[in-house]
């Protein structure tokens, strides 16, 4: 309640300017990646990081725990609440894709005869046929599209909540670990409320190891994803290159950032792994009622490994 209040106050610019400590803080992490007014402060100073912080001591506040425990949770928690069902909606519309499949290329082969003989009677040259089968079958698609409810698009839904969520997150975080907030005993708890090697969550992890883990846990998503055995398309190539990419950029800034930030991105990539291993599994599926492709495997996580195994040893 306490909290509660205290981001109230915060919200409602109560406290006039930002507040000192904040900004002395802020100042001596150098940190203003864009000065006053840039970008990055308006980013931070939005209202959902500002949720975002309210949220992670509301936690605290509940649970009492630790605060490395407490990021762990919060991240398993968001995750789990947030990104799984939506993670579960893109598995069914996966699995409504994969069954349309065989569909679309009967009417494809339909349509191609339909245009040949049409094209006949009509003197079309072979590219205006063309032209007429790639319309004709654009359309075909989008309604199937629409009858089975499942355009492509939809897919990209989870990673329009996953990735501000994540945004959001890491930013309250930094922002508690260099004191700019209006919790301004954070810091301080921040500081002890580490274990292991990274018992001060306000500084970068030295021996790298949380980056490193951060960067083969998400390379291991990427490569779990460009495992599938349907056959990728193009655009699905490009985006496993780039993410593979983007895994391993994601080391280097994970060794600058604080600790805290750090860890939680290593928890919420865990679960993220976590989570698609268990969409993997059959009775999981079952009782998430999505739709049987032929594809599926009754045992996927043997598939996995010997899949795996044949990729990158033999
Ligand atoms: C986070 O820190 C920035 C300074 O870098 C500050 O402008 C912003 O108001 C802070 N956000 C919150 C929600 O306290």
């Amino acid at each position: 309640v306490v909290a509660r209040f205290v981001m109230w106050r915060c919200a409602r610019r109560l406290l006039p300017g930002p507040p000192p400590w904040g900004r002395a803080a802020a100042a001596s992490a150098g940190v203003r990646a864009a000065g006053d007014g840039g970008w990055y402060e308006g980013l931070a100073g939005s209202a959902p990081v500002l949720w975002a912080e309210g949220g992670l001591l509301a936690l605290h506040g509940l649970t009492g725990l630790p605060w490395w425990a407490n990021i762990v949770c919060a991240s398993a928690a968001l995750r789990t609440g947030l990104t799984l069902p939506l993670a579960v909606h893109q598995a069914h519309l996966f699995a409504k894709l994969e069954n349309l499949k065989p569909e679309m290329e009967n009417l494809a082969k339909v349509l191609r005869y339909e245009v040949s003989v049409c094209g006949k009677q009509m003197g079309w040259s072979e590219k205006a046929a063309r032209l007429h089968f790639k319309k004709n079958m654009r359309r075909i698609v989008s309604e199937l599209y629409v009858r089975d409810n499942c355009h492509p698009f939809k897919a990209t839904l989870l990673m329009w909540v996953q990735i501000p969520v994540w945004i959001f997150v890491s930013v309250a975080l930094r922002n508690f670990s260099v004191g700019a907030t209006c919790f301004p005993t954070i810091q301080d708890q921040l500081s002890t409320g580490g274990i292991l090697w990274f018992t001060d969550l306000t500084m970068p992890d030295t021996t790298w190891i949380l980056p490193i883990s951060v960067g083969l846990l998400n390379l291991l998503i990427v490569e779990m994803f460009a495992l599938r055995k349907i056959e990728l398309s193009r655009f699905q190539k490009y985006a496993t290159y780039f993410f593979r990419g983007m895994a391993v950029v994601m080391i280097p800034i994970a060794a600058t950032v604080p600790s805290a930030i750090a860890l939680y991105w290593l928890s919420s990539s865990f679960m993220g792994l976590s989570h698609n291993l268990l969409l993997r599994s059959p009775s999981f599926r079952r009782l998430c009622r999505i739709p049987r492709t032929k594809s599926d495997s009754d045992t996927p996580y043997r598939d996995l490994a010997s899949t795996f195994y044949a990729k990158y040893f033999l």
